[in-house]
This record gives C-alpha cells, structure tokens and sequence, in this order.
C-alpha cells in the first residue's frame, strides 16, 4: 500500500457548471477519502504560487485570470496511490481528447480558445502535492 494525500481542484468552469457533486462522486466511488474540502476565491498570490511552473508560458495569464473568475472547491483526497489515480480519473489534459469515462472526457468542453477550462486541477507528483496542499490548506 501506498496511502498518499493529493489536492484536487473543481475549477470555476466546475463549480459554475454545478459539477462538483458529480466529481466528488467519482472521487468516492473511486474509494478514495475526502479528508478537507472548502470553497476557495483564490487571489493572484495563491495562483501564482500555485501555477508557478507555468510562469512565462502563453496561456499562464489566461490561466490565472480564469482560476480568479469564480469560486474553486479545493479538496485534500486520500488513498493508496490516489496521487496517480485521481490523474487517471482526471483525463488528459485538453477536455476535446480526453477519453471518455474520465471527468474531462464525459464532461469537459472542447477548448475553444479557453483552453484552460477542463474542470478539474490534480496534483502531478508526491512533491507538487506535498507543496500544492500546504499552499491550499496550511
Ligand atoms: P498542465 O499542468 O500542463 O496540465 P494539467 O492540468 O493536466 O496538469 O497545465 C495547467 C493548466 O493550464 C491546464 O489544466 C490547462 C492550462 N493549459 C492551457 O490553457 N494551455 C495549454 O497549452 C496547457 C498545456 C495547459
Ligand atoms: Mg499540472
């Protein structure tokens, strides 16, 4: 067993949309705990810290200014390697290829020129969870 904790994110476009209850419900059915949720209106700073990989790239400001537009649900998950489970339940990146019977590919809208609308944010490694879930929750 590997339990590990990973922070998911519904996104605007998620919460917007009223799919949080359906993500979470993949989450559970999954099997994985959810350990702490909460409605986040995420400033600048947060994001910043949060999608500072992506600094400098083209669709960063879109991306920021999109993660302000509205409230996030940010959730701290739990369960034996839900960091890699939670990706897979995620779907690829990009909603339009996203296979189907993932939350991007059942639910996901294709990009259009809002690329960075795909409903859901999972953390990618132990380390980027590790870092990801002190900015959210600590
Ligand atoms: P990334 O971390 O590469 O994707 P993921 O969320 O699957 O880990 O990128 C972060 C977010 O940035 C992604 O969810 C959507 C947005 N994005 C774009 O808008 N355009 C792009 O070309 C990429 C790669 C990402
Ligand atoms: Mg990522």
């Amino acid at each position: 067993m590997t339990v590990e904790e990973t922070l998911v994110l519904v996104k605007p476009d998620g919460v917007a949309r009223n799919l949080t209850g359906e993500i979470l419900a993949r989450i559970e059915a999954k099997g994985y705990q959810l350990v702490d949720i909460k409605l986040v209106e995420a400033d600048r700073e947060l994001l910043g810290r949060h999608y500072a990989e992506h600094e400098g790239k083209p669709f960063y400001e879109p991306l920021v200014e999109f993660m302000e537009s509205g409230p996030i649900v940010a959730i701290r998950v739990a369960g034996n390697r839900v960091i890699e489970g939670f990706r897979s339940l995620a779907g690829t990146t990009d909603p339009t290829t996203a296979a189907p019977g993932t939350i991007r590919g059942d639910l996901g809208r294709d990009w259009g020129l809002k690329v960075q609308q795909n409903l859901v944010h999972g953390s990618d490694s132990p380390e980027s969870a590790a870092r990801e879930l002190a900015l959210w929750f600590d």
